[in-house]
């Protein structure tokens, strides 16, 4: 049985990814944060009590600024696939915690490399990178897009991109970056915008309440759906050599735009419910984020299937069934 380690297991792709490898058979360990309330709320689902004789899933306490931690979890249980996807991950917040933010996102990434490389383990090591590192870089983007980063949050991520290519040059460690542009479900965290304006649909329509306040509507995303970009993260660790990859749609999707397709799910005119609150805006902005996956599709056979405007309509049903619940 192959045994994967995941951090940020309770994130929106941890969960996606654990059900993915639980499906195909593997042991699934995930690094989750201790905190005052649960926050295992995505893998619920899928616990399995400690005391079952073959337990597939494994929760560990630890934390990406606590290195003795990771390298005994690592001697520990010795993956052969680590799935690194915990970070400070929102962009907003990184301009408020830009230290927080390169300590976890930035420097945690290392930690977690070099606990890989003192313990000798033989593993295969995916990073969560991110198209947010293109940031004023015009699109369409790809894997030889130069880096350009607006954000705290982008600037750590191009130094955890760096690292995972140095390990993989300098160390020989089998380091691939997933190169992912944005990507939603309807277990997105509710500050993100596509599921803060799809979870405001449903309150509205169900006159729980009147408005949403959103930010910049021009910015133009490439969104896609969440549990098909963790599929392509396990195909990255399935080649035969390791490499970076872009997982995109290739489309373009104003701010605007999605909000309108949401609120048209319930038939509601987006423009009687939407205000603007500056409070959401960032001090700089990443204007155009477009992906060009290609060579995901070449090298990996993975293409995007769900478009923008099904995510949209896909993610308001949740959040009206939610409420139904
Ligand atoms: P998410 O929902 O925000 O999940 C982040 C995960 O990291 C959570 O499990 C969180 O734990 C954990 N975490 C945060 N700080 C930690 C720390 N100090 N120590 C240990 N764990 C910590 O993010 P996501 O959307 O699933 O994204 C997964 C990864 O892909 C992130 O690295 C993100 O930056 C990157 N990424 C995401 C996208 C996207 O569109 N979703 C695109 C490109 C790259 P708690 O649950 O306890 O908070
Ligand atoms: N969050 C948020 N809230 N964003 C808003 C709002 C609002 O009220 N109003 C407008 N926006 C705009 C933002 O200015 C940004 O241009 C766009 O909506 C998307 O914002 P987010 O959903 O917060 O995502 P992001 O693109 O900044 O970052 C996400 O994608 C990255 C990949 O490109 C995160 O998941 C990152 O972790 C990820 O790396």
């Amino acid at each position: 049985m192959k045994r994967a380690l995941i951090t940020g297991i309770t994130g929106q792709d941890g969960s996606y990814l654990t059900e993915l490898l639980l499906g195909k058979g593997y042991q699934v360990h995930g690094i989750i944060r201790r905190s005052s309330t649960f926050n295992t709320g995505r893998i619920e689902h899928l616990y399995q009590d400690p005391h079952e004789p073959e337990q597939r899933l494994v929760l560990h306490y630890g934390d990406l600024t606590d290195s003795s931690r990771l390298v005994t979890l690592i001697e520990k249980i010795r993956p052969d696939e680590v799935y690194h996807l915990a970070a400070q991950s929102h962009v907003r917040v990184s301009f408020d915690e830009p230290e927080y933010t390169g300590n976890t996102t930035g420097v945690g990434t290392t930690r977690l490399l070099e606990a890989i490389r003192m313990v000798g383990v033989d593993t295969r090591y995916y990073q969560a990178s991110s198209s947010e590192m293109f940031g004023a870089t015009p699109p369409p983007q790809s894997e030889d897009t130069p880096f350009y980063p607006r954000s705290p949050y982008g600037a750590a991520k191009v130094y955890g991109y760096w690292m995972a290519r140095n390990y993989r040059e300098a160390h020989g460690l089998f380091a691939v970056n997933g190169i992912l542009f944005n990507h939603e479900s309807p277990r997105r965290g509710e500050t993100f915008v596509t599921r803060k304006i799809a979870r405001a649909v449903a309150r509205i329509s169900a006159g729980i309440e009147q408005n949403v306040y959103l930010g910049n509507l021009d910015a133009v995303r490439d969104w896609g759906y969440a549990p098909e970009y963790v599929e392509g993260m396990w195909r990255m660790l399935q080649a035969d050599e390791p490499a970076d990859y872009v997982l995109a749609t290739g489309t373009a999707t104003t701010v605007r735009e999605f909000t309108q397709w949401c609120f048209e799910r319930v038939g509601l005119d987006w423009e009687k419910h939407v205000q603007f609150d500056e409070t959401y805006l960032r001090p700089t902005e990443v204007d155009a984020l477009i992906g060009d996956a290609s060579k995901a599709m070449t090298d990996l056979g993975w293409k995007a299937q769900t478009m923008p405007e099904q995510l949209a309509h896909l993610m308001v049903d949740a959040d009206l069934a939610a409420l139904d619940r």
